[in-house]
């Protein structure tokens, strides 16, 4: 039996021709031969087998997605189409068979939407069968960009609160195996007839048996083909397409090897949780805050561009923005009130090489926002510091080849989100680190640690 349903299946793709042919036909004829009474004859003939052959075209259809491993999600639209064909066939059959005069207004909107019907359930099967972009895969590619067609990899990314607390294999396996294998592991392309859609078919494995450990002891040829060099011929993905990252890899191979359980969850793993950084959204705005504020108008930006400043958004359409004194050589304390007007968005201020002094601090303790200071080259001693601790969102200080006197240095202990304070070159005679408590030594780069150069840095991609 089950051979017998399995064949049936497969003459789907076959069958779906006749009721495309009989129902075109059949269209074609009562728009040539409207009201000519001589004509119903054959109209119902066309239109009787047509929407026989539908029901046949959705019976076997139906059974090759039952028994073929797809998708519903991706099947649904087709079937459903599919479905509507057949409902509207009988319909005009059954009115053909009640009229004596075929060219009436029902007739007229039922045969063109069945017509439409027809092509839009052919198309979506084709691309069932040829995948997503048959028909726009042969356009050139100016044209593809132009129509929003270029592929869209799925990111993986999940909930950041709850992620520990789901399988492994629903949130992170199968996501990746969407997004970079399914492509050419799936029900109607099946390369080495592996599907890889769902865990029922990954279980089957491929034309070689199994690929899971699960079933294989230790030996997995799915983890052996995703950790081949890419050089080699039987890597996974082909070298062409985009590839596993390292992470990637070894969250596979881990689940492989622990069994490939569908549905243990991650924080039964163990699992190191750098593994999982790439899956999770990145922060846009970086080290800086992410803040909804209405971006500024240009009346605002025009007279700080006039005064030779650098305004720049973080990103194209941030209301952030970076600020630069670099062509403002003779700034000075005075010319700070410039900042009033923007200091909600100012996240990043470089008074580098200017005149500004220690009278600034009190200024700069006023734009809330600010994230990274720039003050080298300049005559600060860092007296009155300690104003910009409470700058809540802080993080970065440049103060190397400033007057920056040692004996302020202890200011700089208290403030919270403090993540860098570049300090120097300073005099080699005074024993800085001896001053800063050991919880706070990464915090200061003083210029003095010998920088290690990793075997990668040296790697010419
Ligand atoms: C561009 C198409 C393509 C993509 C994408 C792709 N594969 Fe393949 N895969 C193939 C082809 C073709 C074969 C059969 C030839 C061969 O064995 O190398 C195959 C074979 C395999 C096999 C061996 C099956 C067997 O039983 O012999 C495994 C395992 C496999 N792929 C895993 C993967 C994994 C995992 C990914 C995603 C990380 C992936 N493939 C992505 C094309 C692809």
């Amino acid at each position: 039996m089950d051979v017998f349903l399995d064949l049936f299946g497969r003459f789907h793709p076959l069958l779906v021709h006749l009721p495309i042919g009989f129902l075109v036909l059949g269209i074609m004829m009562l728009f040539y031969s409207r009201n000519d009474r001589s004509a119903l004859h054959h109209l119902r003939f066309s239109f009787f087998w047509g929407s026989l052959s539908t029901l046949l075209a959705l019976l076997t259809g139906f059974i090759q997605y039952q028994r073929e491993g797809f998708e519903w999600e991706n099947v649904q639209a087709h079937f459903i189409t599919g479905l509507l064909c057949a409902i509207i066939a009988f319909s005009l059959y059954y009115v053909l068979k009640k009229v004596a005069f075929p060219w009436n207004p029902i007739i007229k909107i039922l045969s063109v939407t069945l017509l439409l019907l027809l092509i839009i359930t052919g198309h979506l099967g084709g691309n069932l069968t040829h995948g997503n972009g048959h028909l726009t895969d042969p356009l050139p590619e100016v044209l593809k960009e132009r129509l929003g067609l270029t592929p869209q990899l799925n990111k993986v990314e999940f909930n950041l609160d709850d992620f520990a607390n789901q399988p492994l294999y629903s949130q992170v396996i199968q996501p990746l195996f969407d997004a970079k294998c399914v492509s050419c592991h799936n029900p109607s392309k099946n390369k080495g007839e592996l599907v890889l859609s769902n865990y029922k078919m990954l279980v089957q494995g491929g034309k070689n048996g199994a690929v899971l450990a699960a079933s294989q002891g230790d030996k997995s040829t799915l983890v052996d083909r995703i950790f081949l060099p890419l050089s080699e011929k039987k890597h996974m993905p082909p070298k062409a397409k985009i590839q596993l990252t390292e992470e990637e890899k070894e969250l596979i191979s881990l689940w492989i090897k622990s069994g490939a359980s569908p549905t243990q969850v991650i924080s039964s793993y163990s699992i190191d949780e750098r593994l999982f950084r790439g899956f999770f959204p990145e922060n846009k705005t970086g080290i800086y805050p992410d803040l909804e504020l209405v971006p500024l108008s240009q009346d605002v930006l025009t007279p700080l561009l006039e005064k030779r400043l650098l305004v720049t958004p973080l990103y194209k359409g941030s209301p952030l923005i970076l600020v630069s004194c670099v062509n403002f050589s003779d700034f000075t304390d005075d010319d700070l009130i410039a900042f009033e007007s923007i200091k909600e968005h100012l996240v990043a201020l470089d008074l580098g090489k200017t005149k500004v002094t220690d009278i600034s601090f009190g200024t700069l303790a006023t734009f809330p926002n600010l994230t990274t200071l720039t003050l080298d080259h300049t005559k600060i001693t860092g007296s009155g510091i300690e104003k910009l601790k409470s700058l809540p969102n802080l993080k970065r200080i440049n103060l190397s080849n400033s007057s920056f006197d040692i004996e302020h240095l202890s200011s700089l202990f208290e403030f919270s989100q403090l993540e860098q304070v570049h300090l120097y070159p300073i005099d080699q005679n005074e024993n800085i680190r001896a001053l800063i408590p050991d919880s706070l030594q990464s915090l200061f780069n003083l210029g003095t640690y010998e920088i290690t150069i990793k075997e990668r840095d040296t790697v010419n991609y």
